[in-house]
């Protein structure tokens, strides 16, 4: 478990050195969101950025796609400034669909903005509705729909660009457990068929470990990498019960307990010293 690793092949993004601080009008200090925040991810890899609330996922996530840019150091995708784009595909957690459009013209909207025509659209939006299994809902409006089935058609939306770089903000965090299992499978099937990067950013320890080839640890106030982890079980993991195997078992307890100790020696965070298990474990690392 090496922190900051760098591949030997050329990274297809390369994050060097970040800081970022918010300043708030009127406040006396701004909020030190990243600080000397430094990786590499590998062309064609899965990677979760893991951690508490507040150490900086999003931040970093919007960075990826040049939403915002950091106040030093460099952020290249591809040896470039990121800008955002189709080769992007940005899932937010809140869907983010219009609800005066049809599910296809949701979907179909990430090129009509890039002036591609209107059959072309068309017939592409109803490849990814099926690839998401929401073909028969092409003509419903997102009302329409369940929580599961919107985030697949803001998935379908991310897909249609033929995003290079798929980076999702937990995409999966307003689903029911069983949605987000089947949810799970369908990213790592999609992921498989479609490769690319994909950035996830999730609560989910488990989701993190069963997905990713890489899992990026980061600790709050200020936000830096606290570690960079390899999962090593063989892919396509929905052929096998990965989660029963003594790898996941051991990662997913290893970070669990990593995430509860930053979280206890926390002092602005609500659960700051008052579990008394994760104290008593919690004082015992810290001597
Ligand atoms: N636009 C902003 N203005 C001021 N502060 C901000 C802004 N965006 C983020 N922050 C602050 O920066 C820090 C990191 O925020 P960020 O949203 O990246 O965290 P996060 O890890 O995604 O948290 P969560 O898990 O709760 O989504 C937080 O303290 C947050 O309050
Ligand atoms: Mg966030």
């Amino acid at each position: 478990m090496e922190s900051n690793s760098v591949s030997d092949e050329s990274p297809a993004i390369s994050v060097r050195n970040v800081t970022k601080t918010f300043r708030r009008p009127k406040a006396a200090h701004g909020v030190n969101a990243l600080d000397g925040v430094s990786f590499d991810i590998r062309a064609n890899s899965f990677v979760s950025i893991v951690g508490p609330s507040g150490c900086g996922k999003t931040t970093l996530l919007r960075m990826l796609n040049g939403l915002i840019r950091p106040d030093s150091g460099d952020v290249l995708v591809d040896g470039a400034v990121p800008t955002p784009g189709p080769h992007m595909g940005f899932v937010f957690q809140s869907f983010r669909l219009m609800p005066w459009r049809t599910i296809r013209s949701n979907v179909a909207f990430t090129l009509e903005v890039h002036g591609v025509g209107a059959k072309e659209c068309a017939e592409k939006a109803d490849y990814y509705l099926n690839m998401v299994g929401l073909r028969r809902f092409a003509h419903s409006y997102p009302a329409e729909l369940s929580g599961g089935m919107k985030q697949c058609a803001a998935l379908a939306r991310a897909l249609i660009g033929q995003p290079r770089y798929l980076l999702m903000d937990e995409p999966l965090a307003n689903l029911d457990a069983q949605t987000s299992e089947f949810m799970q499978i369908e990213l790592m099937k999609i992921w498989r068929k479609h490769r690319g990067v994909v950035v996830l950013v999730t609560h989910s320890v488990d989701e993190a470990v069963l997905l990713s080839d890489q899992i990026i640890l980061m600790n709050p106030r200020p936000g830096r990498v606290a570690e960079i982890l390899d999962v090593k079980l063989p892919h396509p993991r929905w052929s096998y019960d990965a989660r029963a195997t003594p790898e996941f078992i051991a990662m997913r307890a290893y970070l669990w307990s990593r995430i509860k100790r930053m979280v206890a020696s926390d002092p602005e965070s609500e659960f700051y010293l008052r579990d008394e298990a994760i104290v008593g474990e919690t004082a015992a690392i810290q001597g």
